[in-house]
């Protein structure tokens, strides 16, 4: 495997050498990759590029889920000095398109001939109007719940694989004066389980009724008070520091074995590897609650700002290495994600890995394929935005489901208007 895969990453630079020349000063990247996972995963690319001699401007914004750097890159493409490249999330990268501020990856796409390879799903938050305008690094699956496999054989505890069962074994933990969720709370991560909770509950046609069409009817039903209902529960399962938690702590928490469980997308196997520990045997993975055969995904993309010629040149050699194939393997299998391309072999992946990948595929041919509210695959950032508060507030009140939902048909009306 490693020698094929060094040829077609040979060839597959190939364009971006004869780009690597012009780019002395290197590729300035804004991005939001901050935790110790994340960060070994950007290194990979770091490490990439400077072996084709270019070099790596840094431009990191601590938070996950991305709103600080959103708020960053803002500021910077108004003072007209947009980085060369930005991490951004598919909607996110619509809206910088229509804004028109950015340039396209044609050239580079062409020559590598992403068209072919990379998924369809991917392919239309990745292009505007016909043009590419990012480049997408990889596919994260948020729905998935880890467990400390430990905590649960010691305890003889058995892992959920629907909300009911998760109540009761959440419920155990309590018990046993075992934090049962790790959570942080702040409004992404907050998102994230509401994300689960509405998939689990509802399935993936009501899922996409209610958050990617925003239908009335979906958003005011009796599975939308269910939901509610739900979160509440949730509510009372994390521990009374979760205020402000930065979700990686979270995930150190379940890691040591103070928390049986966290909700949480698959970029917390980049701390779960780092520490040493294997994804599937000491943190299991099963898909959040409920949620089996259905996939919610969202993918990184670095978007190709309006640049000058210069820097062009840079941006285009980041984005050809982005999705060699052999950069997908290696950066992906630190990353926590499968690569954004059909044709790599995830054959060297950890279990969850693999199923992610298996789970995918499957999701594919049921029609059970959604996009992220939590990590920007689903909405414009009003909505978005409008959606969080409401989960926000319901989670840190005492506000009822029905009120919840009541607010959440406003919002979303006076958000989308
Ligand atoms: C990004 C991941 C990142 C996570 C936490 C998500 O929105 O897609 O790449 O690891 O946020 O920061």
């Amino acid at each position: 495997m490693v020698h094929s895969r060094k040829a077609l990453y040979l060839a597959s630079v190939a364009f971006a050498a004869s780009a690597s020349l012009a780019s002395a000063e290197g590729v300035e990247v804004l991005h939001w990759w901050t935790s110790g996972g994340e960060a070994a995963a950007l290194n990979v690319l770091k490490e990439d590029l400077a072996g084709q001699g270019i070099g790596w401007e840094d431009m990191p914004v601590a938070g996950g889920g991305g709103e600080a750097a959103s708020t960053t890159l803002k500021a910077r493409v108004a003072s007209g000095n947009p980085p060369d490249a930005a991490q951004l999330l598919g909607m996110a990268l619509q809206e910088w398109a229509a804004e028109g501020s950015l340039g396209n990856l044609n050239a580079v796409a062409e020559a590598n001939d992403w068209d072919s390879v990379v998924p369809a799903s991917l392919k239309a938050l990745a292009t505007y109007e016909g043009n590419w305008v990012g480049v997408p690094v990889n596919i994260h699956r948020p729905n998935w719940l880890w467990i400390n496999a430990e905590v649960f054989e010691a305890n003889d505890l058995t892992p959920p694989t629907t909300w009911d069962e998760f109540n009761t074994v959440a419920a155990q933990l309590q018990d046993l004066g075992i934090t049962p969720l790790a959570h942080g709370g702040q409004p992404w991560q907050d998102a994230t389980i509401f994300d689960d909770v509405v998939l689990g509950m509802g399935g993936a046609d009501f899922y996409r009724d209610a958050i990617h069409n925003l239908d009335p009817e979906a958003l005011g039903s009796d599975t939308m008070v269910a939901v509610f209902d739900q979160m509440r529960t949730i509510r009372g399962f994390v521990d009374e520091n979760f205020s402000g938690r930065d979700w990686n702590l979270a995930t150190a928490m379940l890691m040591d074995g103070e928390a049986g469980m966290q909700l949480m997308g698959d970029w917390a196997k980049g701390e779960i590897t780092r520490a040493g520990l294997t994804p599937g045997k000491d943190i299991l993975c099963v898909p959040a609650p409920s949620t089996t055969g259905s996939y919610l995904f969202i993918s990184d993309y670095f978007a190709a700002f309006n640049v000058s010629e210069d820097e062009k040149a840079s941006q285009e050699a980041l984005a050809a290495s982005i999705l060699a194939p052999g950069f997908q393997e290696a950066f992906n299998l630190v990353k926590g994600s499968i690569p954004a391309r059909t044709d790599v072999s995830v054959g060297e992946f950890d279990a969850c890995g693999q199923r992610a990948a298996a789970d995918l595929k499957e999701a594919q041919e049921n029609n059970t394929l959604v996009g992220s509210l939590a990590h920007g695959t689903a909405q414009t950032s009003a909505v978005q935005r409008a959606i969080f508060d409401v989960v926000t507030e319901h989670f840190n009140s005492d506000m009822s489901s029905e009120d919840a939902v009541e607010e959440l048909q406003i919002a979303v009306e006076s958000a989308s208007y």
